[in-house]
């Protein structure tokens, strides 16, 4: 009950990212990994014309981002993160609905991540959006830690709806 009220109180404004977001998102970043981005490699992404970055704010103050490069028709999630004091309430999955949507519109057959399989919690956040696991990929993070590759065919209209279901409640909770 309470995280439904902390929902409805919260407005959450999502905006494309620029480079003065940088240490914003780094931040963000190096709060939510245990190996994070360097600061190098996002300032690349943000600044890649194959790339979508979008931001998380509250009163102006970023609180979480997603990124994804666009390579074909696919568009590859490469980073979803939310500033521990502003998880639960709703973000994240702003945030995915959100890139979703761009990819949607730049007419994307499908979008892909990966996700450590510990990662209840994300998974979850992606299953319950429409991702379904594609394979599991051995040892992906380098540490014995395998990932699931995870996919969503855009094209599928059923997929559409459903987030924009999705996105609609969401409306309703920011109230
Ligand atoms: C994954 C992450 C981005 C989710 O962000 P978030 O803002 O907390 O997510 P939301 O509040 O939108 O919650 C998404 C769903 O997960 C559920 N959820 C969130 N936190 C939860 C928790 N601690 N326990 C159980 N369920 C939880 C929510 O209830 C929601 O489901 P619902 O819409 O059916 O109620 C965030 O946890 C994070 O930044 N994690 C660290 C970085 C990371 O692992 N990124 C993913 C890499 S692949």
């Amino acid at each position: 009950m309470l995280k439904m009220s902390n929902k409805l109180r919260i407005h959450v404004s999502i905006r494309n990212a620029n480079l003065d977001d940088l240490f914003k998102i780094y931040l963000v970043e190096k709060s939510s990994f245990d190996r994070p981005y360097s600061l190098d490699t996002l300032r690349w992404i943000i600044a890649s014309k194959n790339s979508i970055v979008l931001v998380a704010e509250i009163e102006r103050k970023i609180v979480g981002y997603v990124a994804g490069l666009i390579k074909g028709s696919v568009g590859h999630i490469v980073s979803i993160a939310v500033h521990p004091n502003f998880r639960g309430l709703g973000i994240g999955r702003k945030l995915l609905l959100s890139i979703l949507e761009k990819f949607s519109e730049l007419r994307l057959s499908r979008a892909l991540l990966e996700v450590a399989v510990d990662n209840d919690i994300a998974i979850y956040l992606y299953k319950s959006s429409g991702f379904r696991v594609s394979r599991r990929l051995r040892n992906y993070y380098g540490d014995g830690l395998d990932a699931f590759l995870m996919v969503l065919d855009l094209g599928d209209t059923t997929t559409l709806l459903r987030y924009n279901k999705s996105k609609k409640i969401m409306t309703l909770q920011e109230r």
